[in-house]
């Protein structure tokens, strides 16, 4: 290492986000990954490789080339223009985004209320940035919560607020109880985060039922519902519930998206759909997907246009869906679950001698099956299970905003082969049977 030289910056003179629990234990992980290579590693909810190979950026490029020509009328030398230069913050292939998000799950809004964002994760920021004004606004999310987004209300010092998962999908009391008191207290809940289907990291799915009753809340309590999409396309086609975007009330629903699980991680596309009219200054009125484009051209300036036109070329390839292109890719994860579910029970269910008090949900998609076990689940045991058993998992803590989830961990599924998440629950049961009581 070269000796440090230089001005030396404080680590207390830099912004208190990077001191968030939720960084650390990112690190931690990867640095025990990086230390256990052997280890077979339920930690990362990253895709499966399988399908790196169907990858063809020429092709998928030339698709989307010949589109503009033929389709759109564009000389070679205008798609030229448009795929090399700068171009517009609000995005490329919006009206490919907005025609498979009416064919895939019925919501029916205008090009013009999409943003295509370097993935989901800058979607998250743009509307956080931009509805989030003043410290008596306040986020609620469901709890746990993606770190991408509790990360992303952090670097920007808004506050957030628990309400609990269950079951059905949340704590209703718990939220007009939230809701009470912050009017109590002269703030507000400005907008709810959620996943309603099959969050990271709980696996948890949000019925029909309770889709309908969020909606009714979001109204009485005029707030906005931030829909995070990512996991709905690994559910059957039978068990499919409509976005809250589609469902009546959907006005109120911001809804985020991203192709990083359905075509490609590398390709960084993500989208947001912000039809909310929003009335300006000089009297006219725009839509909140303007004032998210504003944002954003002083964050990344555009999405990079040779990704929007793998994105759009991947589309175009299947008909314009994204559940056709994605359709494979949504059985093997549903395989992967089960064999998942079905080896912790062989392995750790009742009548197999494991521990008691061990016990796990059962999410019908998604990447992730939540462990509740009997001893904290904390870094130091995860330590002990990469080095002595050679098996990885996330402890679910950091998830959790405030306290709670320390006896958990998650289990993500989508990165394994069968073989190695059958040897993975092998392993687990081996360690958990040495460290539960
Ligand atoms: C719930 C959820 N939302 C959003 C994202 C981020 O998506 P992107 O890679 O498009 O930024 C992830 C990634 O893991 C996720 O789990």
């Amino acid at each position: 290492m070269r000796p440090v030289t230089g001005r030396v910056l404080e680590r207390e003179s830099l912004h208190a986000c990077l001191d968030s629990p939720v960084m650390g234990s990112i690190t931690f992980l990867n640095e025990v990954m990086g230390r256990f290579p052997d280890a077979v590693s339920f930690a990362p909810g990253a895709p499966h490789t399988a399908f790196f190979d169907e990858i063809d950026i020429p092709r998928h490029l030339d698709r989307y080339r010949r589109y503009l020509e033929e389709e759109r009328g564009l000389t070679s030398a205008q798609v030229d223009r448009l795929l090399y230069q700068y171009g517009p913050s609000r995005g490329l292939i919006n009206e490919l985004v907005a025609q498979a998000l009416k064919a895939d799950q019925g919501i029916d809004v205008p090009e013009e209320s999409i943003v295509v964002t370097v993935g989901c994760q800058e979607a998250i920021l743009l509307v956080l940035r931009a509805l989030f004004t003043s410290p008596r606004n306040v986020l609620a999310v469901v709890n746990p919560c993606f770190v991408g987004l509790s990360g992303a209300a952090n670097l920007l010092g808004i506050d957030t607020v628990a309400v609990d998962d269950t079951e059905e999908g949340l704590d209703f009391a718990q939220l007009d109880e939230v809701c009470r008191r912050a009017r109590e207290s002269g703030s507000r809940i400005r907008a709810m985060y959620v996943a309603p289907d099959f969050s990271n990291p709980s696996g948890s799915c949000l019925s029909l039922e309770a889709r309908h009753r969020l909606l009714a809340v979001a109204e009485r309590e005029d707030l906005l519902l931030l829909e995070d999409n990512a996991y709905a396309f690994t559910t059957t086609d039978a068990a499919a519930l409509p976005p809250l975007k589609a469902l009546p009330g959907g006005e109120r629903v911001v809804h985020l998206g991203t192709f990083a699980k359905t075509c490609m991680p590398g390709a960084r596309v993500g989208y947001v759909v912000a039809d909310q009219p929003v009335r300006q200054v000089s009297g006219g009125t725009g839509m909140l997907a303007d004032e998210l484009a504003t944002v954003k051209s002083m964050v990344t300036v555009n999405t990079s246009p040779i990704s929007q036109a793998v994105i759009g070329g991947i589309l175009l390839e299947h008909q314009g869906s994204v559940a056709k292109a994605a359709r494979a890719k949504g059985e093997l994860y549903q395989r992967n679950l089960r064999i998942l579910l079905d080896a912790l029970d062989r392995h750790l269910g009742a009548g197999t001698g494991a521990p008691a008090g061990v016990s796990w949900n059962r999410p019908g998609g998604g990447f992730f099956v939540r462990l509740h076990l009997t001893v904290p689940a904390d870094e130091p045991l995860l330590q002990r299970s990469a080095q002595e058993f050679g098996v990885l998992w996330t402890p679910m803590s950091p998830f959790y905003i405030g306290s709670g989830g320390d006896h958990q961990l998650r289990l993500a599924c989508s990165y394994l082969d069968p073989e190695q998440i059958e040897e993975g629950v092998r392993r687990l049961a081996r360690f958990l049977r040495a460290v539960c009581p």
